[in-house]
């Protein structure tokens, strides 16, 4: 078919990388359904043995001309043969950034803002009344789970900074994390977008995803620049993510696999907390809600053009890191 290959081989050999892996993702497996856990150990690494006999590792001087990476240890180690081309050394880097180390990742949106009390859309406000006492919860709520070495991200807006501003830990600012541009509409009520813009306010609930605001971005931009973040978010261990709606949506979908179709209705409402733990297959994910008053600014897709109804849907194609 022309298609380049390029083989990815996990050596491992740690004996407690082994015993975690077989614990985390073996013991499940349907082999060992009604079989006691130690029993499904022993016989996984029976089967180990067994497969030590016959398995052959990549060879670099043997398989001059195939392109390959072997990742040691999950990742204390990494070779890189005859690596080609744009698509085999994104691939080299994101494996080269990941890790297993146990950690969770903390997303909030910003406590509410002035502008999310008046239906407002974009700008810069300032945290509301009830916004100050979230971010004071959210201290609070952050302190009390002693979270080893958290590092927290905000974007660089005034919601935010404010947002993080009591929480006891290294912060840094990430233009990146800002919330998506809505150009010409940045300041306006949804109602008012309808009324002033009706064909705009139209396409975009036809392909949330793709539709980019004129002089603003789509979601499908959005994701292009947070793809740094993303990535160091791979590389780091605990992280707390203070941004806004738009934005945790794309990092949700990214963590939890949704597609482009789904990602701009992902509900990530105001005064709560999501926390994201990685794990084998998947990520654990928990809501904690935290009980101040807010709005509401989820905005659903309208009936009569509904996920899986819309032709255009099924154009929608996630960019290859998603
Ligand atoms: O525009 C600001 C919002 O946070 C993004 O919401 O994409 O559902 O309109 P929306």
């Amino acid at each position: 078919m022309g298609y380049k290959l390029f083989f990815i081989e996990s050596i491992c050999n740690a004996p407690n990388i082994i015993e975690t892996n077989i614990m985390e993702c073996k013991v499940t497996n349907p082999d060992y359904t009604n079989m006691e856990k130690e029993d499904a150990v022993k016989d996984f690494l029976k089967r180990i043995e067994h497969y030590r006999l016959f398995y052959e590792q990549l060879d670099e001087e043997k398989e001059t001309k195939y392109s390959f990476m072997k990742i040691y240890d999950a990742g204390r180690r990494v070779v890189v043969h005859k690596q080609e081309g744009h698509i085999e050394s994104r691939i080299a880097y994101y494996l080269m950034n990941i890790h297993i180390t146990p950690r969770s990742i903390y997303l909030t949106r910003h406590g509410e803002s002035v502008f999310n009390q008046l239906g407002r859309i974009g700008g810069d406000s300032d945290l509301s009344y009830r916004g100050r006492q979230y971010a004071n919860a959210l201290a609070k709520f952050i302190a009390e789970q002693n979270i080893t070495n958290l590092r927290v991200w905000t974007s660089c807006m005034k919601r935010t900074i404010q947002t993080a501003s009591g929480i006891d830990a290294p912060q840094e600012r990430w233009k990146a994390l800002n919330e998506i541009d809505a150009g010409i509409c940045e300041g306006l009520m949804y109602e008012e977008i309808q009324e002033q813009y009706p064909e705009e306010f139209a396409a975009r609930d036809q392909n949330k995803y793709s539709y980019r605001y004129p002089r603003g971005e789509s979601y499908e931009d959005v994701v292009v620049r947070l793809e740094s973040v993303i990535m160091e978010l791979e590389r780091q261990e605990n992280v707390l993510v203070v941004g806004h709606q738009a934005v945790l949506r794309c990092v949700l979908a990214y963590f939890l696999d949704k597609p482009g179709v789904e990602l701009p209705y992902l509900k990530v409402p105001l005064h709560t907390i999501i926390k994201l733990t990685p794990q084998a297959y998947g990520c654990k994910v928990e809501f904690f809600k935290i009980p101040i008053d807010c709005v509401d600014t989820h905005r659903s897709k309208p009936v009569d053009c509904s996920i899986g109804r819309n032709p255009q849907d099924a154009l929608v194609t996630v960019p290859s890191h998603y």
